[in-house]
């Protein structure tokens, strides 16, 4: 299927990266419009090599739109996708917005494919740690049932938006000439500096972004029993995330068959390099496709056999957002 094809949220950090990775695959179309606020009407934006003008995103700008990629906060898709919808626009939406309704589908293609396939309307792409983590965690739950998870994150500033990016080159600067930083976009200073992740903080203690990670990741791997917790942290990264993961499985299972099952893996790369001591590393996994697996080992604390411990790095922006919406568009359009 080939058709008219928007962009909703074009001039963001993850909207540029659509454009890049929409152009880079060649994602079939027959139009292509560039929406965003009215801030950004006229603005030009170069596509496969043609210049195309920012769009208001109105609520008429869905009429004659087969596929939309949202990507513009929740606020913006609680409000348009519905009416994307009502136009006959399938929407593959990157924000929080509809992930956990159980009527949209919530999909990462490396794990559950099919699942994309029973939408109404509307696809949503998951939180962009959750997919840098089920890329790598999904090929071994494949190979026996994981019965818990212990995630750590290391989050980039590109998960806040352009904007979070450009405050911490700016910070970076200001403090090496020696002035204080004053924090903007982000709660605390960025710059040489880590913080827990920036989410609204619950009544049972975790934030957000950790609970996103717990919940989206049972739906997708569709067992409600499996048992994660999270401890998620924003450091002074720009754009790929990091992560250790600790695995207990319900059998024992050996470091060599889960070598075996992420060398198989769609999507991942394994970089595990201990003679260099080179393992994943968010400047090499910046820009990339895969999401790079390393420091994988037998979790000692586990005498049984059955736990693993790891270490990802992933793209946030693009395994992490842009490029994920891309493949469950593709996979819907095949
Ligand atoms: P704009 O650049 O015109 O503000 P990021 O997450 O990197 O900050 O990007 C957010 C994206 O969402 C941008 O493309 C931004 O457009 C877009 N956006 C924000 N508010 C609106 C709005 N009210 N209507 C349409 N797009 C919006």
């Amino acid at each position: 299927m080939s058709g008219h094809v928007a962009v909703v949220g074009a001039t963001g950090a993850v909207g540029q990266e659509f454009i890049r990775v929409l152009a880079q695959r060649k994602f079939p179309y027959s139009k292509i419009t560039f929406l965003a606020s009215s801030r950004s009407a006229g603005k030009p934006i170069e596509f496969a090599g043609q210049t195309h003008t920012v769009q208001e995103l109105t609520e008429e700008s869905f009429k004659g739109v087969d596929i939309a990629l949202f990507s513009a906060g929740a606020s913006i898709s609680r409000k348009f996708a519905p009416i994307a919808v009502k136009a006959g626009t399938v929407v593959v939406d990157n924000s929080s917005a509809f992930r956990m309704d159980p009527e949209v589908p919530l999909v990462v293609p490396e794990v559950n494919p099919d699942d994309a396939f029973k939408h109404k309307g509307i696809i949503a792409n998951p939180n962009c740690s959750t997919i840098i983590a089920v890329v790598a965690v999904w090929p071994l739950y494949k190979l026996c049932r994981i019965e818990r998870m212990v995630v750590s994150t290391y989050q980039a500033a590109s998960g806040a938006g352009y904007q979070a990016m450009v405050e911490l080159e700016e910070q970076a600067r200001e403090v090496l000439a020696g002035r204080k930083p004053t924090p903007k976009v982000l709660p605390h200073q960025i710059a040489f500096n880590l913080f827990s992740h920036n989410s609204k903080i619950s009544e049972n203690g975790y934030n957000e972004e950790e609970m996103k990670m717990v919940k989206e990741t049972r739906k997708m791997f569709h067992d409600d029993n499996m048992q994660i917790t999270a401890t998620c942290v924003r450091v002074p990264i720009l754009r790929a995330h990091s992560e250790s993961i600790n695995l207990t499985f319900s059998k024992p299972v050996t470091e060599q068959q889960v070598r075996e099952a992420l060398a198989a893996a769609p999507g991942v790369k394994i970089v595990d390099d201990r003679v260099n001591n080179h393992f994943p590393m968010p400047l090499e996994s910046s820009d990339q496709d895969d999401v790079f697996v390393g420091r994988i080992r037998q979790d000692i604390s586990q005498p049984d056999g059955r736990g693993i411990d790891m270490f990802v790095s992933g793209d946030q922006l693009r395994k992490g957002a842009a490029l994920n919406t891309v493949q469950i568009a593709e996979l819907i359009s095949r």
